[in-house]
């Protein structure tokens, strides 16, 4: 995209200050920029103080084997030690930990007491069951207490766990569990969504079926539904209650090498099978712990911290597994989704717990959007103070809704950049520091080191754009892909030498603030020029007609891509006006140039997306080109791509 676009883009673009009381009162200072600065691995090796070591590190980073880090290497320490028990010794074992609000409506309130018991109950029911130091455990469960717990459990054994999200079929689970060799599986019966019970533990029957899987001993079953037909093979599936409930409630933690893995976590990507990215110890919750701390501003006495997130994703597992635990936060855990029963069931539940840091995705704060401005505002959201937003880049339209109708045009939005790769956030605003922008994610954090290249690895210009990198290594960077450390070179640090190559574009506006465009395969050219998917599709829904678009680039004999958009209209637009689509085409225009215009503009009634909530382009890509679907199984809700394919008209027809 030519910088006069971009300059178009942000034309309108407004800027907030921080609230004078946040700032004065804020964790992290500017003085933290400089810092780390000055000595990034002195900043580092401080940040690591906020962690309760057996052992203190002497060494911050060894990266005498690029790209293997090692960060803290001669420290030990037990990651479940640092996010319960230390909290308990420190006299705030009646502090609540985890408030649980099931979706049918039954809570759970679990304090750092309670918690130490019952992961230690879970780590001595899996010593039991014969896992050992370094073995897998698999994790497929809903978002229940019993998901965390179990997490900490491994941690506090030493046992990597592997979380596969809970809307994943039979088929990923047994990939999964076979990449990872898993020795255990924890599951449940079900859990609860979209107000029904939904069963879990036959996928894990099915999967157990398949080749490669045979080393798994023991499944380990939450009750949760009390579905009545749970299949069983004696022998090999235990329930939770029985086993776990037995246990002694005392288990003294071990310390682990800094370098011992933690979890290993599967991302898809476009291609190929999924990758098992590995995270290990100390670098790890250094950097989740510091950077909730510094990007939500967290007050442990005082906050109530909310991330929607599933714990399938590494945002669950770094914002509401380990970061928020290590820091001592009060936090909600919410098991079902935002419009069931009603669609104001998320504001109820800010209500109800009086939450005052909520980080979500763009995707969910679309949603909320379209379903309308009077339904957050019939609730009481006066105890916010941060929202943060993740997952993909949000438009600003978005954002701006977002701090107005959530946020009382008061709290600063964090848009916050990283992978599950990069284990933490990476590039953010400070709340207390930070004039935000709406749409930009903006500065690298202290003691993280990105910047924005062209195809020759040059660092361009501010006002240009390019390919995100990421220049030094940083505590929680993956280690390797479980498995295979050539594709771990090849993926991330080949393309450009000694740079970590993050697969997003990015444009530096003429602060140098950064702008992330979206996943590097979704850029289109059309007749010569680069045009974002992001790009158009923000400057779609910047239309008051549009809720939410979708935008993939199609083969075309004269412009090489033509630019084709799947928009859902917002509420009471009449998706047969005849004068629509030409009336979205001239704003798209005139936003962001003639050449972004979309050939094709297509009202839909919903988009194809991932259950994380990214739009799979790849689908709609076989539907702009008239191919037959590609692999649906990771989609939300298959019969959505029925629809599109119904509403096309045949081929060309127009043009
Ligand atoms: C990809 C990583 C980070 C946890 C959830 C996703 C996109 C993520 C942002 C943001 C623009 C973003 C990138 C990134 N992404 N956050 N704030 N602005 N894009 O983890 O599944 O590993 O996906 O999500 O494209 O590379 P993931």
């Amino acid at each position: 995209m030519s910088n006069e676009s971009l300059a178009n883009l942000l034309k309108e673009e407004r800027r907030f200050a921080p609230p004078a009381e946040l700032a004065a009162a804020a964790n992290v200072t500017a003085e933290a920029y400089e810092q780390a600065k000055a000595d990034r691995l002195g900043f580092w090796a401080e940040q690591a103080r906020r962690l309760s070591w057996e052992t203190a590190p002497t060494e911050t980073l060894d990266w005498s084997n690029p790209p293997f880090a090692k960060w803290f290497a001669d420290g030990k320490l037990n990651v479940a030690y640092n996010c319960v028990d230390r909290h308990v010794e420190n006299g705030n074992g009646d502090r609540v930990a985890i408030h649980f609000e099931g979706e049918p409506g039954d809570t759970r309130s679990i304090t750092y007491a309670e918690l130490q018991r019952e992961v230690s109950k879970a780590a001595n029911a899996l010593i039991e069951l014969g896992v050992e130091t370094g073995d897998r455990v698999a994790i497929y469960l809903p978002m229940i207490p019993e998901a965390v717990i179990a997490m900490l459990a491994c941690a506090r054994i030493g046992a990597p766990h592997s979380l596969v999200f809970g809307g994943f079929s039979a088929d990923a689970l047994a990939t999964r569990i076979h990449d990872a060799d898993a020795r255990v599986v924890i599951t449940a019966d079900g859990g609860y969504r979209r107000g029904k019970p939904s069963a879990l533990k036959p996928a894990v029957d099915e999967a157990l079926t398949r080749p490669g899987t045979e080393n798994v001993r023991s499944v380990l079953v939450v009750r949760r539904t009390g579905q009545e037909d749970v299949a069983w093979t004696e022998g090999r599936d235990v329930w939770w209650h029985e086993i776990v409930e037995r246990q002694s409630e005392a288990h003294t933690p071990e310390a682990f090498d800094a370098e011992h893995p933690l979890f290993i976590l599967y991302t898809s990507g476009t291609t190929g099978k999924p990758k098992g990215i590995l995270h290990t110890t100390g670098g790890y919750l250094t950097q989740v712990s510091y950077t909730h701390h510094a990007v939500f501003d967290l007050k442990p006495e005082t906050d109530v911290f909310w991330c929607t997130a599933d714990v399938g994703w590494v945002t669950g597992h770094s914002y509401i597994v380990y970061g928020p635990l290590s820091n001592g936060a009060t936090e909600v855990l919410y098991e079902g989704t935002p419009d069931t029963p009603h669609q104001g069931r998320w504001w109820e539940i800010v209500q109800k717990y009086g939450v005052t840091i909520l980080y979500t995705a763009p995707t969910a704060i679309r949603a909320c959007m379209k379903w309308g401005d009077d339904i957050p505002a019939k609730f009481d959201l006066s105890s916010l103070r941060v929202l943060g937003s993740v997952g993909e880049p949000i438009n600003p339209e978005a954002w701006v809704w977002y701090r107005k109708h959530i946020g009382a045009d008061r709290t600063p939005v964090v848009d916050t950049w990283w992978q599950t790769e990069t284990g933490g956030i990476m590039i953010s605003p400070l709340p207390g520091v930070t004039e935000t922008k709406p749409g930009s994610a903006q500065v690298a954090l202290p003691g993280i080191a990105a910047t924005v290249v062209d195809d020759d690895a040059n660092e361009v210009p501010d006002g240009s754009g390019g390919y995100l990198v990421l220049t030094e290594p940083w505590p929680s960077m993956l280690r390797t892909i479980w498995g295979d450390d050539q594709r771990y070179l090849d993926t991330y640090w080949s393309r450009f030498e000694n740079r970590y190559f993050a697969g997003d574009g990015a444009k530096k506006d003429e602060d140098g603030d950064i702008w992330l465009l979206g996943r590097v395969d979704d850029v289109m050219l059309v007749s010569g020029h680069n045009i974002s998917t992001t790009e158009v599709e923000s400057a779609l829904v910047s239309h008051p007609k549009v809720a939410e678009a979708a935008v993939v680039g199609a083969t075309d004999p004269q412009t090489t891509q033509a630019i084709c958009a799947f928009v859902i209209l917002r509420g009471g637009v009449d998706a047969e006006d005849a004068g629509l689509v030409e009336e979205l085409r001239a704003h798209v225009g005139k936003q962001l140039g003639p050449i972004a215009k979309p050939k094709r503009i297509l009202p839909v009634a919903e988009l194809p997306k991932t259950r994380s909530g990214k739009i799979m382009r790849r689908l709609l890509r076989d539907v702009a080109e008239n191919r037959t679907l590609g692999d649906v199984t990771t989609l939300t809700d298959s019969s959505v791509m029925d629809l599109i394919q119904a509403k096309l008209p045949a081929a060309g027809s127009e043009d």
